[in-house]
Order: C-alpha cells, then sequence, then structure tokens
C-alpha cells in the first residue's frame, strides 16, 4: 500500500544576513546550507496497518508525511502509494487518501463548517448518499452537529480539528496521514479523537501514518512505531519490541516477612525507599534479571509479597532519545548497534 524505499530530502536553506548592508549582500552572495531532514529511509506499510511516526523536533516527521502525500519532491528514492507516485499523480492520490495537518487548517475560515463539507463532497465528487452516510456518522461520532453551522473562525481548537479530522474523512480514502492531530487540544479531546481514529481504522481498514508528540496518541493508535531520528530510521517494531530493545531501569518493592535492617545491601540495585519491612530497589536490567534480583534476594530474607513497576511508554522513549543524545555526543557507530532496523 505505502512502499518507501531509500527516500531522502535534501532542503537548501540560504544563510541571510540582517539589516541594510545586509539585504544588499543577500542579493549578490548566495552563502547556503544543505540540510539532510530525510535520509534514505525505507519502509512499507500495509492496508488497514495503523503506523506512528515519533521522532525528537526537526528528525525530519513532516518532511517525511510530505512527501508521501505529493506535496514534496523527494530529492532521491522511491515512493509509490497504492503503486502511484505521490507527486506525479497528486490528482489520483488525493482520492485515496486523507491528510490532517494539526497546526494548518483545510476548512475554509468564514464558511459555516458545512460549507467546506459540501464543497469537498464536490470536489470528490461524492453522491448524495455517501455524503449523508458518511456525514450521519461523523455528526454524531465527531460531535459535529454543535457546531456544523457555524463560521470556522468561531471554532475552538478542539471543535475545529474534529472538522478537519472529519473532512479528511468524507471520502472515503484509504489512508489517512495525521501530522499532529492532537496538538494543543485537552485531555478529553484527545480522547475523543484517538477513539474516533482507532475506529476507523478498525472498522473501515483505513491505514494511518500519525505522528504525534504525544505518545499515548500512538500506544492508543498504533500497534507498530517508526522512529526516527536527524533524517534516520532508527526503529520499526512494536512498543513491546522496543522495550526488550533497551535496558529499563526497574522499579521493585519488596515486603519482607522480617525486617531484614538498614544496613540490607544488594548486588546490581539502589535502595529508593526503605520503610523496614518494605524496601523499594531501583534495578538497572531487563525483566529476566528483575526475577532474578527477586531470587537472589529471598535466598536470604523471606519475602512475603512484591511489585514491579513497569515503565510506560513515555519513560521507554525519553531513556531511547536520552540513549540517542549519548550515541551522538559518542560518535555515531554505536547509533547502529542500538538501531533494530
Ligand atoms: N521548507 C524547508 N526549507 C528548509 N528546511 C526545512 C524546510 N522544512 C523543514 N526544514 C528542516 O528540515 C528538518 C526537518 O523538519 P521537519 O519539519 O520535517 O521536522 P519534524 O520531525 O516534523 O519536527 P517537529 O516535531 O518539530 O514537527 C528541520 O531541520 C527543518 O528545519
Ligand atoms: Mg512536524
Amino acid at each position: 500500500m505505502i512502499e518507501v524505499e531509500e527516500i531522502s530530502k535534501v532542503y537548501t536553506q540560504f544563510k541571510r544576513s540582517s539589516g541594510v548592508l545586509g539585504a544588499i549582500k543577500n542579493l549578490v552572495s548566495r552563502e547556503h546550507t544543505l540540510i539532510n531532514a530525510v535520509n534514505q529511509i525505507s519502509f512499507t506499510i500495509k492496508r488497514g496497518e495503523a503506523v506512528g511516526y515519533l521522532g525528537p523536533n526537526g528528525a525530519g516527521k513532516s518532511t517525511m508525511i510530505k512527501m508521501l502525500t505529493g506535496i514534496l519532491v523527494p530529492t532521491s528514492g522511491k515512493v509509490t502509494v497504492n503503486g502511484l507516485v505521490p507527486h506525479k499523480h497528486r490528482h489520483e492520490i488525493a482520492k485515496k487518501i486523507g491528510i490532517v495537518f494539526g497546526q494548518r487548517s483545510q476548512l475554509w475560515w468564514d464558511l459555516p463548517v458545512e460549507d467546506s463539507f459540501e464543497l469537498h463532497k464536490r470536489i470528490y465528487k461524492l453522491n448524495d448518499a455517501e455524503y449523508r452516510k458518511n456525514m450521519n456518522v461523523f455528526l454524531e461520532l465527531l460531535s459535529l452537529k454543535d457546531f456544523i453551522n457555524q463560521p470556522v473562525r468561531q471554532l475552538s481548537l478542539g471543535q475545529r480539528m474534529r472538522a478537519e479530522i472529519g473532512l479528511a474523512l468524507l471520502h472515503n480514502p484509504e489512508i489517512v496521514f495525521l501530522d499532529e492531530p492532537t496538538i494543543g487540544l485537552d485531555v478529553t479531546a484527545k480522547d475523543n479523537i484517538r477513539a474516533f481514529i482507532k475506529q476507523m481504522n478498525l472498522d473501515r481498514k483505513v491505514s494511518i501514518l500519525l505522528t504525534s508528540h504525544d505518545l499515548k496518541d500512538i500506544e492508543e493508535i498504533c500497534p507498530r512505531m517508526l522512529i526516527v531520528n536527524k533524517g534516520e530510521l532508527i526503529f520499526d517494531g512494536t512498543v513491546d519490541h522496543l522495550k526488550s530493545n533497551l535496558s529499563m531501569e526497574k522499579i521493585i518493592t519488596i515486603e519482607f516477612v522480617i525486617d531484614p535492617g538498614h544496613d540490607f545491601e544488594i548486588e546490581n540495585a539502589v535502595i529508593m525507599d526503605d520503610y523496614g519491612i518494605r524496601k523499594t530497589f531501583k534495578i538497572n536490567k531487563g525483566l529476566n534479571s528483575a526475577i532474578d534480583f527477586i531470587q537472589s534476594v529471598s535466598k536470604r530474607y523471606p519475602i512475603k509479597d512484591f511489585t514491579l513497576q513497569d515503565s510506560d511508554i513515555e519513560d521507554i522513549i525519553r531513556v531511547y532519545y536520552r540513549s540517542l543524545e549519548d550515541v551522538s555526543a559518542n560518535g555515531s557507530n554505536q547509533q547502529k548497534q542500538m538501531s533494530v532496523v
């Protein structure tokens, strides 16, 4: 459905000097730097898959979405969406895809929301029955009925995003690209939008490519994640896959039968909290070693109970991003070793 083969995008950024002299200088000299926003990335996405596209600011996520939707032409490499090259077949592709940019509106600012939908219906040549069917679903599920007659400029951010998402799905696209669809929204609005996207993915088998800095979006909608950093793809897999590839810190609380005392010491762990009979440890290994750790403690001190606090996706990604920073500080060789791609 989506095939990306060694695709790259290099931007040319011209240096601009300020002031009057600078303006004159800008006219004569064209000093520039090249930015490798996307660097030789390959992946495929199948029909009905929901994939999260993650990475720190400036990693090249929006650039990738723009190439996949035909807005930008790649510098090199191959992209096909449904067998078509996006920037060469923008009209054909447009019928198959929906796009939501959290930072940019596709609605007509001064017109009532419904007018943008009517216009979209004509552009995409939807028949009345299809239009009504989808509108009825969106009026309910996205609660568009609350503001369908209001001009877009009067909408709250949450209402506008609901309208944007409905509009992107109106023509029954097979793939939807969402670039930060929940940016700036409150918790309830985010939940509603996530639930809707997920339902469209499951019920209509719409493929999803979603970028977001809110990892809950990815966790709830996308079983698969692609992580990019500085233009390169560094991970392709599931959250569990990522977890098992990182040595995460584990927090274990153990309740002893009797207090082992304060001079209690054990290898591979630091005591974080000590309430005598109940102590909390931080161990610096994966799940297997957590079990090893409990076994080795219980050999010496009888244990009544224990709890293992698992890291959530936020922690995992934080550790992952931190490890990337360490890698770039120590040269790039290690990065290849860490990557799972
Ligand atoms: N039109 C452009 N001209 C020149 N450089 C650009 C252009 N668009 C993006 N860039 C640069 O390319 C790099 C990747 O930008 P991009 O917007 O794709 O990142 P992103 O991963 O979407 O970041 P964010 O999480 O902040 O949205 C950045 O260094 C950015 O400054
Ligand atoms: Mg972006």
